[in-house]
């Protein structure tokens, strides 16, 4: 990035956190987790015995390798926005004969030319096409892209996280760039028993409360803020109207942050609501995506907990 882009960016940041703190619920949008520590620790959560998504969602790509290949195509160009290490698109990689071409997506450009590489040797007979870019705004393929079917491959049910207005807006993007032809394949967190959820979000060895916590931190490195995390408390609550659980940091004590000269008081009990997690039926996922996109084909493992879900578009 370059400098003046840097700039840019803590100000749009110090803007939606300022334009956060200062509802009556208090929020702040959970991309700003993922610095170094909350990356770490996010992969952490994907490894705990409550945290079910990650490895169900694995278990249902492997089991249905050979099935999902045949929905996706003789020629495929993979695109994956927010592929992170594309730890799960390794197993696409590894076990599908029909991608010719892989396209990872991320903001950050270092770290996905330093994956792309290792990409490149693990990988020699794909093409490797990293593209760094803001995935939720319409966005370009590189122009040496081949002529191939265009698949986006978007895992982990991070759809879920997104507000209700921004998802349509995503999906959006997501139908323009594969065009008539292409395909959506997409891992979507379902309703399930309300324990398992809470216990998911509230793990055992608070590995989840860190990595809410984080994001106070993080705000201190960037913006210079003076936020102590242990006011704070981490719960995971189930919002049953709404369906979706919800991380908030509860205040445990009264006092005040400065954020650009202005002072917020935290008073005890309140909270900051930094994350929404949607889990869907299989109907509302459906009718969700209904304005772009049809669904073809479910896959789920053998409790129901998570699926993966390929859609055509409209
Ligand atoms: C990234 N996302 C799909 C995770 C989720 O389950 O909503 C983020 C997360 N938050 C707490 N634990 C995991």
């Amino acid at each position: 990035m370059t400098e003046t882009e840097l700039i840019l960016n803590k100000s749009s940041m110090l803007e939606e956190v300022k334009s956060g703190l200062f509802q009556q619920q208090k929020s702040l949008p959970s991309k700003f987790f993922y610095d170094e520590r909350g990356s770490k620790l996010f992969n952490d959560i994907t490894e705990l015995d409550e945290y079910y998504p990650t490895r169900t969602e694995r278990k249902i790509l492997e089991d249905n390798i050979e099935e999902i290949a045949k929905y996706l195509g003789k020629k495929v160009l993979l695109i994956e926005p927010g592929s992170g290490s594309s730890s799960k698109t390794k197993i696409l990689l590894s076990n599908m004969q029909n991608i010719c071409c892989y396209i990872p997506m991320d903001i950050s450009g270092d770290y996905l030319n330093k994956v792309a590489e290792q990409l490149r040797t693990e990988y020699p007979n794909i093409q490797i096409l990293p593209l760094s870019a803001d995935y939720t705004k319409p966005f370009d393929l590189p122009k040496s892209s081949p002529d191939a079917r265009k698949v986006v491959f978007y895992p982990g049910s991070t759809i879920g996280n997104f507000k209700m207005e921004k998802v349509q807006q995503f999906l959006k993007v997501i139908h323009d760039i594969i065009g008539k032809d292409g395909a959506f394949l997409i891992g979507v967190d379902l309703k399930k028993d309300i324990e398992v959820l809470k216990a998911a979000y509230n793990d055992s060895k608070s590995i989840t409360a860190e990595f809410n916590k984080n994001i106070l931190n993080h705000l201190n490195e960037e913006l210079g803020l003076s936020f102590n995390p242990n006011l704070f408390d981490h719960k995971a609550i189930w919002n049953e109207e709404k369906g979706r659980i919800e991380m908030h940091l509860f205040v445990k004590e009264d006092h005040s942050v400065t954020v650009d000269d202005k002072v917020i008081d935290f008073i005890k009990g309140e909270s900051i609501h930094t994350e929404n997690s949607h889990k869907y039926s299989l109907n509302e996922f459906a009718d969700m995506v209904s304005n772009w996109f049809d669904v073809k084909k479910v896959w789920t493992d053998e409790k129901d907990f998570f699926s993966l879900q390929y859609l055509e578009p409209k």
